[in-house]
């Protein structure tokens, strides 16, 4: 059967999703407001960084208070739990899908070394007994269709994330697998193996949403042949870049005016403001910046300010300072 095109809407269980072209999860990156970002500019669904499911389970304030975070217009959407408990993985997809998650997705691909020694992310890959308990807890604690992001193997010539993938499919009763075919020992580096993203896909009646190496939207439209999965999931290519959704779901050809990026660095300043607080944003927005400041090629001086700004008031009139603001929004 052909690939449908990625501006075909998708199904994860009973989850619809008006396209099949996704942003990644990212940690300590996606929040509402860049899951909500994502969305504006096209995304069919966004999903959240990992949420550890200890904090959930123990009610840690601030895990509850921003992580499970949603802004009521950024649904469907999905919340990435981690960790190795079963019954603990249940209470928290309990407690997420109460917050208003549409799917729930359980990270086990996580090379971390923080993660993977206590067991979670990557680490699951070596326990697949324990790995198809987490996904069916969850199920069940969440009543929300579960997927599972992971890796092909933990090093290289492994496929243990494949096989895993697939038992997952068959008998976890998982809604979609989210397929990073790069090895756990690789990091984010190396060429993914579309071709195994291939046979994976032929092997599954569920979804395969592929991963890795999706940089920039011919990479994307690439990676989606070359694996014929069922959608795509973009990550560091959408940083500082939410035109990239326009780029594969609408009709945008052009890279985005100076305007354009500077009326959306201004809005990532005031939702960020918004959502921790004036000294707290200053400080998170300095991983926000260099995306943005690269693409309108601004001189040094400027991002040095900003860099060290711990006034926001300050850092908008340095962006106005590049360009005149203009947002925009997906049609
Ligand atoms: C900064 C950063 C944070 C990430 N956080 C997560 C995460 O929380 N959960 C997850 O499953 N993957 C995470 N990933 C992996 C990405 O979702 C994606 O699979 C990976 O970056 C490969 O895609 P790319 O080569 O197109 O960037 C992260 C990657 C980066 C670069």
């Amino acid at each position: 059967m052909a690939q449908p095109p990625l501006t075909d809407p998708l199904r994860i269980g009973d989850v619809e999703i008006a396209n099949r072209v996704l942003l990644a999860p990212l940690a300590g990156i996606g929040n509402w407001f860049v899951r909500l970002q994502a969305r504006r500019h096209g995304a069919g669904m966004a999903v959240s960084e990992m949420v550890s499911s200890f904090g959930l389970h123990h009610r840690n304030e601030r895990t509850l208070r921003e992580l499970l975070r949603l802004h009521p217009d950024e649904h469907p959407v999905s919340l990435q739990l981690f960790g190795q408990d079963p019954e603990v993985m249940r209470s928290a997809a309990a407690t997420v899908a109460e917050a208003g998650a549409d799917l729930i997705d359980i990270n086990m691909g996580c090379p971390v070394r923080k993660v993977c020694k206590t067991g979670a992310g990557a680490a699951l890959i070596e326990q697949p007994e324990l790995a198809l308990a987490l996904a069916l807890a969850a199920a069940e604690g969440g009543g929300k269709p579960v997927t599972v992001k992971l890796r092909s193997g933990l090093r290289a010539g492994d496929r243990s994330g494949f096989e895993l993938a697939i038992r997952l499919g068959e008998e976890a009763g998982v809604a979609a697998i989210a397929f990073h075919p790069r090895v756990a020992n690789q990091g984010h580096s190396g060429g993914p193996d579309y071709e195994l993203a291939r046979e994976l896909c032929g092997r599954l009646e569920i979804p395969v949403i592929i991963s890795g190496g999706l940089d920039n939207a011919e990479a994307a439209r690439r990676a989606y042949a070359a694996s014929g999965a069922d959608a795509v999931m973009i990550a560091r290519g959408a940083l500082g870049n939410p035109w990239i959704f326009e780029e594969l779901t609408g009709d945008r050809r052009e890279p985005p005016a100076e305007s354009e990026i500077v009326g959306e660095l201004l809005w990532v300043i005031d939702r960020a403001e918004e959502h921790l607080g004036e000294e707290r944003a200053a400080r998170y927005l300095r991983k926000f910046y260099p995306w943005y400041l690269e693409r309108l090629g601004t001189g040094k001086a400027a991002a040095s300010t900003l860099q060290r700004s711990d006034d926001l008031d300050l850092a908008r009139e340095i962006v106005r300072g590049l360009g005149s603001p203009r947002v925009t929004t997906a049609a």
